[in-house]
């Protein structure tokens, strides 16, 4: 090696560094509003969450020129926020046919005044439930959803599915993409319907499974996830964590805290140093050098989008 030359190791470290600090100067997407900025009115103002990029690749097709982003996990911090626009959305990955933890908590502690409301769920194999549950959602919260649609994407819950083979799969993304755009575009009123068979499956997994009804995947990150031998401490795994719950010790990342299950940890290590601890009975990951990050995402994306940096010290 030349004298001057990094490892791979040192460079990946650097990076997980270099992130790390310039996140204490910036919070959220580059679109995203600052704290002390007022939340004026907005054309399309879009709330997203993310941990592989399906969603915010959904998201920044769905903001178009005139679209604002801004991300649940950098929001939630706000107290008691009221958001004005023309139009808002929201855009979210679907966790056990329902949004996430983070997105139900975001949207009962927000006011959202707009004249056109809408919410787009990106799934892998099956998203029964979602639009009847966010449409109830939104109501018990004390407003009318006017358009809730899903779109099918790579799977990347990794008990279940192998990157390689979701990869290799065609979704038909663009055309289905095409047509929700087209429908937003033109103020479509419409709730996608629910079968009794995506009921039938929705209830059938809730049994099988024992989750938690509303807050399914909510858990710990020390009981899903752990670092294995390979891990260098770089810390993406704490930046790309919508809670933050991982720490490096002795140069090691050990997951510790709050959990949305997202894996948005495990899918952007950049060493592929982290696994799933199996919780039967839910198979062991067909695939753990496998994964996933959206192509048009960049992991600074997700890290600008999810880290809580700027509101614990644990990284
Ligand atoms: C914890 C977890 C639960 C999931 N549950 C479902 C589900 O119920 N149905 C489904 O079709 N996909 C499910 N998925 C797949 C994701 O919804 C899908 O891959 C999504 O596009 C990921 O979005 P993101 O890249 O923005 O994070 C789940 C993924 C995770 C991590």
């Amino acid at each position: 090696m030349k004298k001057n030359a990094i490892s791979r190791r040192n460079a990946l470290k650097m990076m997980g560094a270099f992130c790390a600090s310039t996140l204490a100067a910036c919070t959220g997407s580059s679109t995203t509003k600052s704290e002390s900025e007022p939340l004026e009115k907005y054309k399309r103002l879009i709330f997203f969450f993310s941990a592989t990029g399906n969603s915010l690749y959904i998201a920044k097709e769905l903001s178009g020129a005139d679209g604002t982003l801004m991300s649940i996990p950098q929001e939630i911090h706000r107290e008691n926020p009221v958001y004005e626009a023309e139009e808002i959305g929201i855009v979210c990955p679907i966790y056990c046919f329902i949004p996430p933890t983070i997105v139900q908590e975001f949207i009962k502690r927000s006011t959202f005044k707009a004249d056109y409301i809408f919410c787009v769920g990106t799934y892998g194999a099956n998203s029964t439930i979602f639009p009847e549950y966010t449409s109830q959602l939104a109501k018990d919260n004390g407003f009318e959803m006017n358009y809730i649609n899903t779109i099918r994407m790579v799977d990347t819950y990794l008990p279940y599915y192998d990157m390689d083979v979701e990869r290799a799969q065609d979704k038909h993304i663009p055309e289905n993409l095409a047509a929700i755009k087209a429908s937003i575009n033109s103020r479509e009123n419409y709730i996608r319907p629910v079968n009794d068979q995506e009921k039938m499956l929705c209830e059938g997994y809730y049994r099988m499974s024992g989750r938690d009804r509303v807050k399914p995947t909510l858990t710990r990150s020390e009981k899903i996830v752990f670092s294995t031998d390979t891990c260098i401490g770089c810390g993406i795994c704490n930046s790309v964590c919508p809670h933050g719950s991982w720490k490096i010790v002795d140069g090691k990342s050990i997951a510790e805290g709050e959990c949305e299950n997202c894996l948005a940890c495990v899918h952007n290590c950049p060493t592929k140093s982290i696994s799933i601890i199996p919780t039967p009975p839910e198979p062991e990951e067909p695939n753990r050098n496998s994964r996933y990050r959206n192509p048009n995402v960049r992991v600074g994306e997700i890290i600008s989008a999810n880290s809580q940096i700027n509101y614990n010290n644990k990284g």
